[in-house]
Order: C-alpha cells, then sequence, then structure tokens
C-alpha cells in the first residue's frame, strides 16, 4: 500500500518545527511504511529541492546529535513540494492530477494499480483557511476513497467558541465521515498522558481510591515559563482559556477523571471522555466570578503586536465540579499560565487525611494526606508522598515518597508527541485524537466562561510578574477553598530534571 501525507501550510512553522522532525525520527525507527510520500503544499514557490534543504537544516536543529546526513538523505528523497493556493479551487485540481501520476509512476512495472494508496490531509495552516482546504478538498475528489482511505487532520484550535466549531463540523462532514476526520490535540499524543490511561486501567491498586471516597480534591496545572513570545498577536485575541483550557487542560482531565472504556478503541476510550464533560456542572455567571481566577504577566502589552489596553489573560485558574457518582463533591482545580516559575504540567490527586491523627504531634493539615503527583512533563514520572516515621525521633513523621521516573527507568528520549499522533493518523486509530461532540462538548464548558468574561462585572484581572506562579491572590484564592479539610494549597513545585 502507498501512503501519501500532504501538509497543507508546507512552509509554515509547525511542519518544520513539529511534522518533518517526527516523520523523520519515524523513518529512522523504521516505523513509516516503505512507500510514504510526504507533499508540501503552500503558496511559497519552492522546487522540491529547495524545500528538502530548508528542512534539512532545521530537521538538523531540531534533532541535534541524533542527526544523521545519510539517513536524512534517504529521508529526504520521499519528500516533495507543490506550490498553491488554499483559496483556489484550480490549485487542488492540479494537486490531484500530481498526485495521480505520482500515484501511477508508484505502480509495479507491468501493472496499471499500486494498489491501495492511502491519502492523509493535514492542516497545518491557520485556522481560518481549514475550511476552504476542506471544501476544495471535496469538490476536487480529493477525499473519494475509491483508490483508499483517505483522512484529514485537523490541527488545534478547532474553532473559537461552540457555534465557530459546530460550523467547523458542520463543513468537515459534508465532505469526510466522521472516521475519517482526526483533530489534533498534541497532549494526548504525550506519553506520559498515555500512561495515565495505563496507570488507572492496567493496575488494580488505584480504582478503588480514585473517588470521592478516598479523594479531596485533584489539581491539574500546565505551567509555562515562556511567555507569549512571538506569537504575541495571535495569542492577544485567544487568550489563556482557548488556547489552553479548551483543549489541553480538559483532555488532561478527562482522563483523570473518566470511567474505564469496555475496549481500548477509539469509539469506547472517546465515549467514556465525553461523559466527563457533560457531567461538569454548568457554572452561572455569579459562580464564574467565585470560581474563575485571571491573570496577566507584567510586560504583556509592552509587546507592539499587544493592544495597550489588553485584558487578555495570560494566567488562569478555575475550580469545576463532575457531578457523577464518582466525582461527587470533590473540585477539580485547573491552572496554566505563560510566564511561571518553571515549565511543568502535573496532575495531583491530594487525598483525604485519615480519620483519626494517631501520630500528631502538631496537628498535620492537608498537605500532610497522601498524594499522588503524575509528572506529564518534562520531568516525567509519577511519585506517591506517604507519611514516615523518622528514626529514633519518638513518633515524629515526614513526608516521604516513591518515587518513579522515565528517565531512570527506561533512559531513552522521550518520542515527541507528534510521532505517535502521526504514526496512529496513518494507522487509522483515532483514539487519542478528538471527536465532533468532544470538542463541541469542550466549547459548551468554555463558552459561559468567555462570555462572563466579557460582561462588566467580569472577574479582576490580576497581574503577576513573570517567573512567579501566577498572581499571588491565587494562592490567596485556593486557601480559601473550604472543604471538611480546611484550606487547601497549590501544589506549586518544579520538579527537579534529570534527578
Ligand atoms: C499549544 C499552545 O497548543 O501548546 C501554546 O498553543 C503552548 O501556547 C503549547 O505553548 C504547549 O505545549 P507543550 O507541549 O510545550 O506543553
Amino acid at each position: 500500500m502507498s501512503n501519501t501525507i500532504i501538509i497543507f501550510g508546507a512552509s509554515g512553522d509547525l511542519t518544520r518545527r513539529k511534522l518533518i522532525p517526527a516523520l523523520y525520527q519515524l523513518f529512522c525507527k523504521g516505523r513509516l511504511a516503505e512507500e510514504t510520500r510526504i507533499v508540501g503544499f503552500s503558496r511559497s514557490p519552492y522546487s522540491h529541492e529547495q524545500w528538502r534543504q530548508r528542512l534539512a537544516e532545521t530537521t538538523a536543529q531540531h534533532a541535534g546529535d541524533t542527526f544523521n546526513t545519510p539517513q536524512w538523505q534517504s529521508f529526504s528523497q520521499r519528500i516533495f513540494y507543490l506550490p498553491g493556493d488554499i483559496g483556489k479551487r484550480e490549485d487542488f485540481d492540479r494537486l490531484k492530477q500530481y498526485l495521480d501520476e505520482q500515484r501511477a509512476t508508484a505502480a509495479p512495472a507491468g501493472t496499471k494499480d499500486s494498489g491501495s494508496d492511502q491519502r492523509i490531509y493535514y492542516l497545518a495552516t491557520a485556522p481560518r483557511f481549514y475550511e476552504p482546504a476542506i471544501t476544495h478538498l471535496g469538490e476536487s475528489g480529493l477525499a473519494n476513497q475509491r483508490h483508499g482511505p483517505r483522512r484529514i487532520v485537523i490541527e488545534k484550535p478547532f474553532g473559537t467558541d461552540l457555534a465557530s466549531a459546530r460550523h467547523l463540523n458542520q463543513a468537515v462532514h459534508q465532505v469526510f465521515h466522521e472516521h475519517q476526520v482526526y483533530r489534533i490535540d498534541h497532549y494526548l499524543g504525550k506519553e506520559t498522558v498515555q500512561n495515565l490511561l495505563v496507570l488507572r486501567f492496567a493496575n488494580t491498586i488505584f480504582e478503588p481510591v480514585w473517588n470521592r471516597n478516598y479523594v479531596d480534591h485533584v489539581q491539574i496545572t500546565v505551567a509555562e515559563s515562556v511567555d507569549v513570545g512571538s506569537r504575541a498577536g495571535f495569542y492577544d485575541s485567544t487568550g489563556i482559556l482557548r488556547d489552553m483550557f479548551q483543549n489541553h487542560l480538559l483532555q488532561l482531565l478527562m482522563i483523570t477523571a473518566m470511567e474505564a472504556p469496555v475496549r481500548y478503541e477509539a469509539d469506547s476510550v472517546r465515549n467514556e471522555k465525553v461523559k466527563v464533560l457533560d457531567a461538569i456542572r454548568p457554572m452561572s455567571a455569579e459562580q464564574i466570578r467565585a470560581d474563575t481566577f485571571r491573570g496577566q504577566y507584567r510586560g504583556y502589552t509592552a509587546d507592539p503586536a499587544v493592544s495597550p489596553t489588553s485584558r487578555t489573560a495570560t494566567f488562569m485558574a478555575l475550580k469545576l465540579w463532575i457531578d457523577s457518582w464518582r466525582w461527587q463533591g470533590v473540585p477539580f482545580y485547573l491552572r496554566s499560565g505563560k510566564a511561571m516559575s518553571c515549565r511543568t504540567t502535573q496532575i495531583v490527586i491530594q487525598f483525604r487525611e485519615p480519620p483519626q491523627k494517631l501520630f500528631a504531634s502538631n496537628s498535620p493539615t492537608l498537605v500532610d494526606a497522601n498524594r499522588l503527583v503524575i509528572q506529564v512533563q518534562p520531568a516525567e514520572g509519577i511519585q506517591l508522598h506517604f507519611q514516615t516515621k523518622v528514626p529514633d525521633a519518638g513518633m515524629r513523621l515526614r513526608q516521604t515518597d516513591l518515587d518513579f521516573s522515565y528517565q531512570q527507568e527506561f533512559h531513552g528520549m522521550m518520542p515527541a508527541a507528534y510521532e505517535r499522533l502521526l504514526l496512529d493518523a496513518m494507522e487509522g486509530d483515532a483514539s487519542l485524537f478528538a471527536r465532533a461532540d468532544e470538542v463541541e462538548s469542550a466549547w459548551r464548558v468554555c463558552d459561559p466562561i468567555l462570555n462572563a468574561w466579557h460582561e462588566s462585572d467580569r472577574p479582576t484581572l490580576f497581574m503577576y510578574d513573570p517567573g512567579l506562579w501566577g498572581p499571588t491572590e491565587c494562592g490567596q484564592w485556593m486557601a480559601e477553598q473550604g472543604g471538611p479539610a480546611g484550606g487547601r494549597q497549590w501544589f506549586d513545585s518544579c520538579p527537579v530534571l534529570g534527578a
């Protein structure tokens, strides 16, 4: 079977930084099918060779010491380029003709047909081009599956609110069946996010305590040390809620909170994930004021691409409730921000305190109770915190932990999320991609917050200095989060790399 990946937006950043390096790594690992070709499509007037050369430089930068020139040369012979404009239907006709010719030349000598011919259309363009690209793929016959599977991979953001996501889904479904559509959230391609499924559903000891009877609350933090950098213009009209919460944080929440799927296949997994979103308690405007927290780092508006009066949030925290038997009464705290202390993505399952404090000399608090910390990145691993008796010190206790580190256990480098996702798209496994209803349900959670944040009585926008854990007021807000055990605390911890 031949396999062609057609990248729309081929001259863009995503192609250079993520897609080609991931495909190159897959090639080096022998995971790409023999007959795989990559065709770039965008307006820049490159020849095949010029594009290959550009990609050689950027892939070498990305791969560092692991870049191997002979291997690249062999890989790059599979890379082709066709200049074209997404807005022009005739350019899609040219693309079709080009792909059909390539297919014909790939046919074994003496035959007319090269067998099944799979095509993956990857939309790595600015989101405003998604709809015209999809429409033109349909009109030019490129979505027709007569000669083999046709799939479309769509990058985030998928819409900017529920109405636009619905509209885009309708446009997609005019041309592709849902099973042909792969909506990317690269967090699902991270090894540690998949490992969360394994931790929960390939072990027996966690399930009995993974519920309201044992869990006091859950914290999900995605902190980034970088600021908005060169994306300030885009970011100012997007903000943290659309950029990180609607997708990455809600994905982490779904996998943390979902029930076990009946089997590990795309629809079973996604059915359970969607149930979590549908069980999130709708928030009234008043609750949004009380339970969402907005921040902006100092210096954000100094960027020439940002309006000096911008109120866009670069930090956000929020409390959600999931109305289900498992999670009733357990708050989920989600937070994310740019320009924070360090880069870390962590999921903290904070267990309840023991019912009786037999050994406490000075009343321990919730932070002394058991805690499971899932380090999604960059110090991938899991820690279980528990109390231990300090030797030779009466009945003094101290918190210690069982520490699992990917680095120590498996040594090699973690594969990039895009490697896994590209491979799955080629193999037709959509388990790690978002389904139409999933994306819409995620917007259904976010839309009321977006709307409330535009009202005149919206929550205050707190300023914070870069290099902190967001606004100090957010720590205060958390400390005021009651619960039977009293005040709560954010788990503010920069993981130790290389440990
Ligand atoms: C992207 C966001 O989806 O994820 C970026 O648009 C963010 O703003 C990035 O920096 C974070 O991804 P990662 O894999 O570095 O955590």
